[in-house]
């Protein structure tokens, strides 16, 4: 009888210490900002959920002229036409692999992630990661990005995604952290 209840206990402190694990499971905001938009996200982001933010930065940062999407020669309409478009990053500041969730966050171009962020995830692997993507947007959808990071990322589980309207940024977060608890 006095075993038994020697047993309990340690199975009642394993099972404490496997849920303080979980608990303890790491998150990190991954994001790319050219103007500022995705940025204010991903700080409200940072503080509503604790996790760190770092940015993605291109080497060759994007220019106003680069930015204009109406100029068909412009660096971004040019990249946008190219599939095979990798623009350089700088090495990030932490390494994403290791932190099991990962928020990731991005502007809409053309409908889609920058290229931008198909060189991010072609510099990780996040097999067996949870991706949380988010973008900010004139109007348009997350949806494709999203499809294109399931792609580039078969072994990872990826959620659906959230475009944030900037007019309530915390109240859109609150509502969608609540959505992927
Ligand atoms: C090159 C370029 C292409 C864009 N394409 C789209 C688009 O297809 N759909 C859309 O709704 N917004 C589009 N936008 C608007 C951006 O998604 C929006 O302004 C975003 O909030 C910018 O985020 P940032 O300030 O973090 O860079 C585009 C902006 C740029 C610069």
């Amino acid at each position: 009888m006095k075993r038994k209840g020697v047993l309990l206990i340690l199975l009642a402190l394993l099972s404490a210490v496997l849920c303080a694990a979980d608990m303890g499971s790491s998150a990190i905001i991954v994001y790319f900002s050219a103007t500022g938009n995705t940025e204010k996200v991903a700080e409200e982001l940072s503080a509503l959920t604790g996790a760190e933010s770092i940015a993605v930065r291109p080497d060759d940062t994007y220019s106003r002229e680069d930015l204009n999407y109406r100029d068909g020669n412009s660096r971004t309409s040019e990249e946008n036409a190219d599939a095979s478009a990798r623009p350089a990053i700088l090495p990030m500041e932490k390494n994403p692999e290791d932190y099991d969730a990962v928020f990731v966050g991005f502007p809409i171009w053309f409908g889609d992630m920058p290229k931008v962020l198909y060189t991010f995830f072609d510099s990780y692997d996040f097999s067996g990661h949870t991706i949380h993507p988010f973008c900010t947007s004139g109007s348009s959808s997350i949806s494709r990005a999203v499809e294109h990071i399931m792609e580039m990322e078969p072994e990872a589980e990826v959620t659906d995604g959230r475009r944030i309207a900037t007019d309530d940024i915390s109240g859109e977060l609150q509502d969608w952290l609540e959505s992927i608890q």
